[in-house]
């Protein structure tokens, strides 16, 4: 199906209130979806973790950047044994419903072997913090179990006030929607918060979402077609809440390190899909302004998705 047609809706379901939850449907229809969710982001959460070496038998405390629909991460933070858990977002889009029927999957033997390598607590002290979460009742004594702050919508001084200083940062397929003026303030807000010799990882998720696997997937299209566009013809069909993607690839996040005197540890490229390439010469202006340096053009679209582990020295 043609890209604009899934471009055109979301620019209408942008429009109304409850435009992102009605987005957000579809994915939740398949049966597994809860289950299914909730071995994602523990795999994903264990993972970015792990390349870390943060030593959590002293009181650490995690900041997640974009929640989204999920709460598993930060149960996951906690359950690995971080003290204190902030997680942020632009929206508030954190259901009890939803976070209780996640939460019991991970009892799931699947789940926990997970998580058990990597936690300071043995195999009973995590079940039994699972059974608390279970027992929950409310969406905020689920947060005093595992005690975590939830700020959405927030910005940085909000997190200030929670937490002076953070001794991890992590983000799962979050910055590829944030606009390169607000990168910059989070780089530099990481650079003044992280604790020093302390680690952030973000995964991020280089390619145009309108291919990607679904119903209204354009199937035509190279996955990195959206670097064609000029900025006021991609704004005119993706600049909205539900769509906005900014077309940045990991070069522009490795030139935001060097910026912010933050240092790469690793930056781990992916490519997870069959590739449908873009002839670099189809890169539009407007896209290689974004780019300080003299970047390597094929660069651009090197990779699909991407791990960049950062310290602070
Ligand atoms: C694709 S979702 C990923 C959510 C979650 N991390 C996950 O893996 O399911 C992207 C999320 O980023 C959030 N987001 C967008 N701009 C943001 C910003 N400036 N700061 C924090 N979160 C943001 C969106 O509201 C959305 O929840």
């Amino acid at each position: 199906m043609n890209w604009k047609i899934k471009a055109l809706l979301q620019k209408i379901l942008s429009t109304t209130k409850l435009g992102d939850n009605l987005n957000h449907i579809p994915a939740t229809l398949n049966k597994k979806y809860h289950y299914n969710v909730a071995l994602y982001q523990t795999y994903e959460c264990v993972r970015k973790f792990s390349y870390c070496n943060i030593d959590l038998s002293t009181n650490k405390t995690a900041l997640e950047i974009g929640t989204g629909y999920s709460l598993i991460s930060a149960a996951v933070l906690s359950l690995l044994g971080f003290q204190k858990i902030i997680t942020v977002d632009i929206t508030e889009d954190i259901q009890f419903s939803t976070c209780k029927k996640q939460i019991s999957y991970l009892e799931e033997p699947d789940i926990l072997k997970i998580i058990y390598p990597k936690s300071i607590f043995n195999e009973q002290e995590i079940k039994s913090k699972i059974t608390q979460l279970n027992e929950a009742h409310t969406l905020q004594s689920l947060f005093d179990i595992f005690n975590t702050t939830y700020i959405a919508p927030y910005n940085f001084n909000a997190i200030l006030k929670h937490s002076k200083k953070i001794d991890y940062i992590a983000s799962q397929v979050v910055l590829e929607h944030i606009p390169s003026k607000i990168l910059n303030e989070l780089f530099q807000f990481t650079k003044e918060v992280l604790h020093k010799e302390q680690f952030c990882v973000h995964t991020i998720n280089f390619i145009d979402h309108f291919a990607n696997p679904g119903f209204f997937q354009d199937k035509s299209i190279s996955e990195f077609n959206f670097l064609k566009y000029s900025d006021d013809y991609w704004n005119y069909w993706a600049g909205n809440s539900i769509a906005y993607t900014n077309r940045l690839s990991h070069v522009f996040y490795l030139e935001l390190c060097k910026k912010y005197s933050l240092n790469v540890v690793d930056f781990i490229g992916e490519n997870y899909r069959t590739r449908k390439g873009l002839d670099a010469k189809l890169i539009h202006v407007d896209v290689l302004k974004k780019y300080n340096s003299n970047i390597n053009i094929e660069d651009l679209t090197k990779y699909q998705r991407g791990t960049l582990i950062i310290s602070n020295t």
